[in-house]
């Protein structure tokens, strides 16, 4: 994260004010995808990636705001009827409202940001623009929100003001990230346990197909009704079954006859996925990755075949994973493009990244990316 042109261009925009600064990064996710707005598990840390803001009051009603990368800028009030056209400035506008909605007193500011997570590649740079001005405006309006609720806030402004009915994990990991670990996240309940994870002798590797799938955001909506319409026709017979987290692949067998042949499918995907998170959570405590791996490669079927999130070049980095002895592989996020998340044993890494830059290139004409992600902080106060 670039903090020098950061605070470069806010003193250039600012009449040479300068303000505080604040960092939330973006992450990725071992395993358990779509399972969090159904109440299941996830594994994801933050990431060594995200976005830094330079935050200063400005002792008036209005946000002037500046997209350091897309060099844009915005100015909007903080009333309801205040929302900036622009699709960057709703998630700072949102967050602002969703602060305001839960009684907390704040006003006009200045504010520039920039970010080094790649945008639609799977690691949340939304989230992590979220979670940096959540985090911002509570420490400097002194507002005393716990970190619980600054996650559902990132949250809250993507139903409200983005229009994606996303779970919470990203927003979660954003905030509660932790140098070195992975996190185990009951998306119920909150809870959740921190694993270091460094596994001798292999490498996280993540692809970026570099594809992003327009409707992406519909068809993410649309797979959450699939699964509340599922979990509601269950509930009829097992009152207990408040998500799809709660049912099994027999309570889901007796309602077949009352559902889609879609819906099932990605029902029966969010079943298995929610016991591929637990058995990954055993294998990485005996150490065993072979296991690890195996789920993943289950994961990124189960996302291409049944709940349909994959695509075409997301499945040919997954084959190649495969092709080329990979321990582990699959489609990571929301899908419809972006990464595949590989682990990869260290003596394999140098010819599995350049097979998979070769036959990508030659079966679609452009290189996927690469990224190495260092396991790190969660949203944190740089000075
Ligand atoms: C996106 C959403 C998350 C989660 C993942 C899929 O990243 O923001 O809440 O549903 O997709 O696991």
């Amino acid at each position: 994260m670039d903090v020098e042109k950061v605070r470069k261009s806010f003193a250039k925009h600012f009449d040479g004010a300068s303000g505080s600064l604040y960092a939330s990064p973006g992450r990725i996710n071992l395993i358990g995808e779509h399972t969090d707005y159904n109440g299941g598990f996830v594994f994801p840390g933050a990431i060594d990636k995200g976005m830094v803001a330079e935050i200063k009051l400005n002792g008036t009603d209005k946000v002037r705001a500046v997209a350091l990368d897309l060099n844009e800028t915005a100015e909007f009030g903080l009333n309801e009827n205040d929302q900036p056209s622009q699709g960057w400035a709703k998630y700072i506008f949102g967050v602002c409202r969703e602060i305001i909605k839960r009684g907390g007193e704040i006003s006009g500011f200045d504010t520039a940001f920039s970010g080094d997570v790649p945008l639609g590649a799977g690691m949340s740079s939304s989230a992590a623009l979220e979670s940096t001005y959540a985090f911002a405006l509570n420490d400097l309006f002194t507002l005393g929100i716990d970190k619980f609720e600054l996650a559902k806030i990132g949250q809250a402004t993507e139903h409200n003001y983005v229009g994606v009915m996303c779970g919470i994990m990203d927003q979660f990991a954003s905030i509660f990230g932790k140098e070195g670990s992975l996190m185990l996240l009951d998306c119920r309940s909150l809870e959740h346990k921190y694993f270091p994870f460094n596994p001798e002798g292999y490498r996280l590797v993540l692809l970026d197909s570099v594809i992003k799938h327009e409707l992406a955001d519909s068809a993410y909506n649309k797979r959450r009704q699939s699964c509340e319409r599922v979990a509601a026709t269950i509930r009829k017979n097992h009152p207990e079954v408040e998500f799809l987290r709660d049912a099994t692949i027999d309570m889901l067998n007796e309602v077949k006859s009352e559902i889609s042949e879609e819906d099932y499918m990605r029902a029966q995907y969010v079943i298995e996925e929610v016991q591929r998170v637990m058995d990954v959570c055993d294998a990485l405590e005996k150490g065993d990755y072979e296991t690890v791996g195996d789920r993943m490669y289950k994961t990124h079927y189960g996302m291409s075949k049944l709940y349909e999130v994959s695509c075409e070049e997301l499945d040919f980095l997954n084959d190649t994973a495969k092709k080329c002895g990979v321990t582990g592989s699959r489609v990571m996020g929301g899908g419809f493009g972006g990464c595949t998340i590989n682990l990869v044993k260290e003596e394999l890494y140098d010819d599995f990244v350049k097979e998979a830059f070769r036959s990508y290139k030659d079966k679609f004409g452009h290189e996927p990316k690469l990224y190495d992600v260092v396991i790190s902080d969660g949203a944190r106060k740089l000075c």
